[in-house]
Formats: C-alpha cells, sequence, structure tokens
C-alpha cells in the first residue's frame, strides 16, 4: 500500500523529533518514498544528517536555499500525503491561520494531499484553548489529527501531550492512503451461516455469526469499494454497504447470480452443505416421534461462480477447518476455481466463528501462502483486500 507512494515527513521543534526519525524509517521499509522538511527549530533537536541518511531524499529545510525555485509547491503538488510529526503549538497555529512563515507551512497551505498533524507539546500548551480550537478548525477542514497521548514529557514532566508512537502514527497513515484504492470497484460479499428449513420453526443451521463478512463489506466500502453485502445474519449495515438479507443456500446463490458481474466476489459465508429434502408445509408435531430428516445437497454456489467466472474478476472463498488446514484449504482453492482462498483453523482459541479476531492464512494459486496471526477481523480483512489489490491490478 505504501509502496512507491510519495510521503512528505514535516519535522517541527520539539523534544519529540528523534521519535519521527523512528517514523521514517517505518515508512522507507514499507516501500514509501520519504522526503523529510525539517524547520529550522527541529534542527536543534535531531540533526539533519539523520533523515539524509534514512530518508529517501536530502532534507529540505527552506524555500530559498533549494536548487528547485519553487520547493513549497512542488513538494506540495508531487506529495500523496503531508503527515507533520511532531507538530509545535506554531507549526498547528500557522496553519489553521494560512501564515506560510517557512518553507515546511507553505508546503501545508500549496497541498491538496491529505494531512495527518502529530501534535507534542507540554501538558499546558497542549490544553490551551488557542491550541485545541486551531486543531478543531484544521479538523474542519479535512485534517486527520493524530492525538497526543499521556506520558513522560520533556524535563521529566508527564502528563497529556506526548507525541503519539510512531507505530500509531504509521498506522493512521497507511488508513489514510489506502483510502480509496478500491474506488470504482464491485464487491460483492457473503456473510453468516445459512439456515436450511425442518419445517414453519425449525432449521439446519452453522455457527457462523458473520463478522468476518461484516468487516471486509465494511473495509472495501471505507476504500471506496461499491459493496453489496448478501448476509442471513442482523448486524448493523456497514456504512455505505448495501445489504440484501438471505436466508438458505438457495436464496443466497440467487442473490449471488443477479450480481455475478462484481469485480471481486467474497464468499465469506459459511454455506450449508445440506438441507432437508422437502420442507414441512407446517410444524412437525412431537407427538408422532422423532422424524426423519433425509438430507440432500446444495449447490456450490463458490464453485458455481468459480466454473463461471468473468475476465479479471478475482473469487475468494474461505475454509473453515479442524484438521489439515492447509491441505484442505489448496485442495478447495484448486477444485473450485477460484482466485485465493483464506483458510483459518476454528478450533484454535480466538479464532473464526463468533470472535472479534481471527488468525488466517490466505493462499493463492501460485502456491504462495500468507499467514496473518491474531488480529481484528477489520485487520484481516483489510490484509485480504490488499492481496486483492495486487491482484487486480495484474
Ligand atoms: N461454499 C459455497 N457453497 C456451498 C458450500 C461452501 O459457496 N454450498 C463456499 C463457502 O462460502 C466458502 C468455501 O465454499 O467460501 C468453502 O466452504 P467450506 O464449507 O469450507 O467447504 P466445502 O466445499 O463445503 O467443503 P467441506 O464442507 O467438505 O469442508
Amino acid at each position: 500500500m505504501l509502496a512507491g507512494r510519495r510521503i512528505v515527513l514535516g519535522v517541527t521543534g520539539g523534544i519529540a523529533a528523534y521519535k519521527a526519525v523512528l517514523l521514517c524509517r517505518l515508512l522507507v521499509d514499507a516501500g514509501a518514498h520519504v522526503v523529510p522538511v525539517m524547520t529550522e527549530s527541529a534542527q536543534k533537536f535531531v540533526g539533519r544528517a539523520t533523515f539524509d541518511a534514512l530518508a529517501s531524499e536530502p532534507v529540505r529545510t527552506s524555500i530559498f536555499d533549494d536548487p528547485d525555485p519553487i520547493p513549497h509547491t512542488t513538494l506540495g503538488q508531487t506529495a500523496d500525503l503531508v503527515v507533520i510529526a511532531p507538530a509545535t503549538a506554531r507549526c498547528i497555529g500557522s496553519y489553521a491561520s494560512g501564515i506560510s512563515d517557512d518553507l515546511l507551512t507553505a508546503v501545508l497551505i500549496a497541498t491538496r494531499a491529505p494531512v495527518i498533524l502529530c501534535p507534542a507539546m507540554h501538558t499546558e500548551m497542549w490544553e490551551h484553548p488557542a491550541v485545541q480550537d486551531n486543531l478543531d478548525t484544521l479538523r474542519s477542514r479535512g485534517v486527520l489529527v493524530v492525538p497526543a497521548e499521556e506520558g513522560r514529557l520533556a524535563g521529566g514532566d508527564s502528563g497529556s501531550g506526548r507525541l503519539a508512537e510512531p507505530q500509531r502514527i504509521f498506522e493512521s497513515i497507511k488508513e489514510v492512503l489506502s483510502f480509496g484504492d478500491f474506488r470504482e470497484k464491485k464487491v460483492l460479499v457473503t456473510a453468516g451461516g445459512t439456515r436450511e428449513a425442518i419445517d414453519p420453526v425449525r432449521y439446519v443451521g452453522n455457527r457462523s455469526t458473520g463478522k468476518q463478512g461484516y468487516a471486509v463489506a465494511a473495509a472495501a466500502a471505507a476504500r471506496g469499494a461499491n459493496v453489496v453485502l448478501i448476509s442471513t445474519v442482523d448486524l448493523p449495515n456497514p456504512p455505505g454497504v448495501e445489504v440484501v438479507k438471505v436466508e438458505s443456500a438457495t436464496e443466497m446463490h440467487q442473490a449471488v447470480t443477479q450480481r455475478n458481474d462484481a469485480d471481486v466476489i467474497v464468499m465469506a459465508a459459511a454455506v450449508a452443505d445440506f438441507r432437508p429434502k422437502g420442507i414441512a408445509d407446517s410444524k412437525i408435531k412431537k407427538d408422532g416421534g422423532p422424524p426423519e430428516v433425509v438430507l440432500e445437497q446444495t449447490v456450490d454456489i463458490l464453485a458455481d461462480l468459480g466454473a463461471r467466472k468473468q475476465p479479471g474478476q478475482i473469487i475468494v472463498g474461505f475454509a473453515a477447518e479442524t484438521d489439515d488446514l492447509l491441505a484442505n484449504a489448496k485442495q478447495k482453492l484448486e477444485r473450485k476455481k477460484i482466485d485465493l482462498i483464506v483458510a483459518n483453523d476454528v478450533s484454535a482459541p480466538e479464532v473464526g466463528f463468533a470472535h472479534e479476531t481471527n488468525e488466517v492464512t490466505i493462499l493463492e494459486t501460485n502456491g504462495c501462502a500468507t499467514h496473518i496471526p491474531l488480529r481484528t477481523k477489520r485487520q484481516i480483512a483489510d490484509e485480504l483486500l490488499n492481496k486483492v489489490l495486487g491482484l487486480l491490478g495484474n
């Protein structure tokens, strides 16, 4: 996601400037092209040689001592994102007031790229209404503020105002840059376990709660996709997602078939493999003794999609297993002629049905297997979408 993305890293004068070095490292290691811009006072805390050595380009410090006659507009126009860490009260105030009193504030005013501000200052300054009002103004203009945290401050004090940890800022950058990478893509997701009626009251079902499918739908919508979610469960509709409710495998098959022109189809639903043969019209009464429920096979929706795969379409299946996880998943990937399969061991703790977390291995047709350790279902969803994006690009 960050590979080749051009990020202007603005560093202003605070003791937390040393943490910007770690952020720079994280960004460069992730493949980003980092252009550092330091204010004069930032250079009193960290030497420019440190950023010169770590970043993708030498440090820029001034509008006038730059080989480019208009460095602020060039930097502003070419940036995919501008992040200021740490951002002092002065920098925040200048930006909120539209005053460009150095190269960095000039870049901020000259850019149309997303901007992330990471304030850091002493508690008294952080809590000052002028600073908070300026941050509110900037937020209302679409700037993302990664709030300062509580902890040790310069001079042995402790309180609020500490720069957020570099890893946290890094995650925010990834989130902002990922927004929109599924723009104009149609994504179809299924979620939940199907219910196969025995009679008007009873059904054969499974333990799926639909949480992973909802997380995929929410993540795809947040990244700009046009998402339809075919669901058997009653979870809150993810923002911007069209939800179609179904109950049985047959209904899900119909709903999917009507929309099988999507660019990406993610079959996260736990579709019943068998359904009662013939549904009783009225409730089966106990007096007649235990009924014999004869089962018949349902259609394999994923295999059907795989057989009719459209050019360029990416189809993703899930494999919830209790034994021989990878071998079973690989076999399903091949048999159903799909592009990716997400394998999870539902017998492991905190994994699979009903949990908020999941641990999966994503298998590709080229034999590549990516293990994702225990993460929230939303994080798993984003990792999966990153893989899909790579395949869509090809
Ligand atoms: N699937 C489907 N239609 C079915 C059964 C499964 O579309 N009738 C899809 C699921 O949504 C999932 C994938 O196939 O994406 C794998 O489902 P799973 O139940 O693990 O595999 P099965 O093919 O049913 O094999 P088995 O039950 O023997 O493990």
